[in-house]
């Protein structure tokens, strides 16, 4: 039924599109689907490089057969043992029992413990090799790029790297699988919301597996999720971008994330906003916690230098889905951005300091004094709103623009 896909000499895609979950890691939204990609290497032996989430095993196995026929599958690489895509490794094994399957130790551990499998594997070490007839599969170890068992397979005689998930991106493959057969920008925002998600907490080791890459010479990257990069500047691209994200680098722009029950926080969002926007500053997002997905919050604060939260004061506490965003924000390391912090409250305010603390724990640059407003938006209020907004644009533009003297006042 299915004809086989070749994506460059010998090797083919035998990957699927997800597009019935709702969310990956049953949390994060998938508006536009996700693939589980795998590829079959075929040489005078053949290797499959990870499978694909059990749901679509059935397809899967299709996939393999058309290319395949009747011959077996040498060697089972496994790059990552998330069930994403190791769950289809008991299945494949029943199906063809001398698969031998080649990981690290720690893959191999996982193995056992998760499909109890311990015959025919074969245990590799950091930048060992194993040759398949033409081609050479030469194994990368990339611990917590995003798991401690992760690594990448490089095909030197092909220049191609099987990434597991780095460089992955949500959003199923929409027919083309390749970067020449599909839009590539479109997959950009979901590939910075893949990294926020799933990714982010893991900057330093994904700087690490980088530098481990970058002796290498690439044309193609095949990751597990979203388009095959092969194209010069895609490629060029996606490295960029990986890079800029881990290392906590971001385009100058602002993000204003606010909880609000009452609207009186909302409006400090808006005056700000409307200040920053005044003094030049055009990339503004606005997020009403209660409104946004945090998995949308998340991205753009990965892309945005420039971050503005507020909150009303609620039981002496943050509002609760502000408190999520920084426990978000935290659990990934969030750092290297400026920042600035509102809020609101009644008789006794808690949030702006919970909020500054944060800033001085995150070690991000406070550009300004904390705005907070008590019961009632007063016109001395409104001036220091008006003034953040105001020092932020100055601070993202800077640099960028010629920002013109003027009076605010700014850290
Ligand atoms: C459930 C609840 C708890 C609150 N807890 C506090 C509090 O501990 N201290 C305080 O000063 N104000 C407290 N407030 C008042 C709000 O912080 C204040 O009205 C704030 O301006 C609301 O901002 P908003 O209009 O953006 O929701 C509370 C309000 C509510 C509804
Ligand atoms: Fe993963
Ligand atoms: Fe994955």
């Amino acid at each position: 039924m299915y004809k086989p896909l070749e994506i460059a000499k010998n090797i083919f895609y035998v990957g699927v599109n997800d597009r019935t979950k709702p969310l990956f890691e049953n949390l994060w939204p998938l508006p536009y689907g996700v693939s589980y990609n795998a590829y079959l290497v075929v040489d005078k032996q053949t290797a499959l490089i990870d499978t694909v989430d059990l749901c679509y095993s059935d397809v899967f196995f299709q996939k393999i057969t058309s290319v395949l026929g009747n011959r077996p599958i040498d060697y089972l690489i496994v790059n990552h043992m998330e069930p994403d895509h190791s769950g289809s490794i008991a299945w494949l094994v029943s199906k063809y029992p001398e698969i031998r399957i080649v990981g690290n130790k720690r893959t191999l551990d996982m193995l056992k413990g998760f499909y109890g499998i311990t015959r025919n594997v074969v245990l590799i070490q950091d930048l060992e090799e194993l040759h398949l007839g033409e081609c050479t599969l030469q194994f990368y170890l990339t611990p917590m790029v995003h798991w401690p068992e992760t690594m990448m397979t490089y095909v030197p005689e092909k220049k191609t790297l099987f990434s597991a998930d780095a460089f992955g991106a949500f959003g199923a493959l929409d027919g083309g699988v390749l970067d020449t057969q599909l839009t590539p920008g479109r997959y950009r925002d979901e590939m910075i919301r893949y990294y926020s998600n799933i990714v982010g907490k893991f900057g330093s080791p994904v700087q690490t597996a980088l530098n481990k890459l970058s002796g290498i010479d690439i044309d193609a990257i095949c990751s597990t999720h979203g388009p095959v990069w092969t194209q010069k500047t895609q490629v060029a691209e996606v490295f960029n971008l990986y890079d800029q994200l881990s290392r906590y680098e971001a385009d100058p722009g602002l993000v204003i994330a606010y909880g609000s029950m009452y609207g009186h926080t909302e409006q400090l969002a808006e005056i700000i906003a409307s200040s920053a926007a005044e003094h030049g500053l055009k990339k503004i997002v606005m997020h009403n916690v209660s409104k946004s997905h945090e998995s949308d919050i998340l991205r753009d604060v990965f892309a945005y230098k420039g971050l503005l939260i507020g909150s009303p004061t609620y039981n002496n506490k943050l509002y609760p889905g502000v408190e999520s965003l920084l426990s978000g924000l935290q659990n990934r390391y969030m750092k290297n951005r400026f920042f600035g912090c509102f809020g609101s409250f009644t008789w006794s305010d808690a949030s702006a300091k919970q909020l500054a603390a944060f800033a001085e724990a995150s070690e991000f640059e406070m550009i300004a004094d904390p705005v907070i407003m008590k019961q009632a938006m007063l016109s001395e209020v409104v001036e220091k709103a008006r003034n953040l907004g105001q020092c932020m644009a100055r601070k993202l533009l800077s640099g960028v623009e010629v920002v013109p003297n003027n009076s605010a006042n700014c850290h």
